[in-house]
């Protein structure tokens, strides 16, 4: 079912190494609940400012390389030009593994194997900033680096938050909020640790919206608990996101009009504004 589409290394290439500065800000997608919708926004916003004009590199940063699914990359059993593990590991230089999507955005792929890499990286010397020490030469390359995170707090969540400038945390329901203070306090203890680690919270996104009491009542104490961090746009629970992640196509471009992308639009004019992207 997966097919790899999507490819345009020539194109990737001369673009990414053109002289042109762009705003190099870093955002991670960070929730240790699985489900919430981290991947699902990283591809959505991607191909959005993309197709608004802004250079953007999307970073599969989880082993279960459903972001590269999402934009139909499936590099297992067949021959690519590397994934994100080889990064990792120093084996590829970044500009080699960058691939432009049919979208328009650009795209670091992921591949099971990354869960080898979280494996060892608990050994290695500065693990934690392995993931910004590559990214940190080519930023400025790129107006938006979107980084997916796993769903936990391990070795590649971490250095998810610590290559990004921010953090954007969807929020699927009550259940979804329960481990934001630490998420929250990791992030704040990375900053004390490293001094070139300067991570924020950007806001909390509430997804797979329902019209019922509970999320009502979500809203309500999210935004008595994290003033000022709670996001006005809401990202509603739809069809639309499942067969769009079976087609491998983001929401915006899989069904431009339906709600749920307008959602995502105005979730990602409430961002740049925040991040004054444009
Ligand atoms: N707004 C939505 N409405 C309904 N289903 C959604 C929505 N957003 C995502 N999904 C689905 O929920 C599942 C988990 O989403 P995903 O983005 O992979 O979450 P995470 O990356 O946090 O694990 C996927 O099958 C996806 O298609
Ligand atoms: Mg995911």
């Amino acid at each position: 079912m997966f097919v790899d589409r999507s490819l345009n290394q020539r194109t990737a290439k001369s673009k990414v190494t053109d002289n042109k500065k762009c705003k190099g800000i870093t955002l991670a997608l960070s929730n240790q609940k699985g489900g919430v919708g981290k991947t699902t926004t990283v591809s959505a916003l991607a191909s959005i400012y993309a197709g608004q004009g802004l250079k953007v590199l999307a970073v599969d940063n989880d082993p279960q390389a459903n972001l590269s699914l999402q934009f139909g990359v499936d590099y297992e059993n067949k021959d690519h030009p590397g994934s994100i593990a080889e990064l990792y590991e120093g084996k590829k230089r970044i500009e080699e593994v960058i691939v432009q999507t049919e979208h328009g955005s650009y795209l670091i792929p992921a591949m099971i194997d990354l869960a080898r890499i979280e494996m060892y990286l608990p050994g290695v010397q500065g693990s934690d900033l392995k993931l910004k020490k590559m990214l940190d030469p080519i930023r400025k390359d790129y107006d938006l680096i979107l980084i997916d995170a796993p769903p936990n707090l391990g070795k590649l969540a971490v250095n998810a938050l610590t290559a990004s400038d921010w953090y954007l945390v969807p929020v699927d329901g009550p259940w979804g909020l329960r481990s934001l203070d630490t998420l929250i306090s990791v992030a704040q203890e990375n900053t004390e640790l490293y001094r070139d680690v300067k991570t924020k919270l950007l806001g909390i996104v509430l997804t797979m919206r329902v019209k019922t009491k509970i999320m009502a009542n979500l809203r309500e104490s999210t935004a008595q608990r994290y003033p000022s961090k709670l996001l006005k746009s809401e990202i509603r629970r739809s069809t639309v996101a499942l067969e769009s992640s079976a087609l491998q196509t983001p929401i915006p471009i899989y069904s431009k009009d339906s709600a749920v992308a307008e959602d995502y639009r105005m979730l990602a004019d409430e961002l740049a504004q925040i991040l004054s992207l444009y």
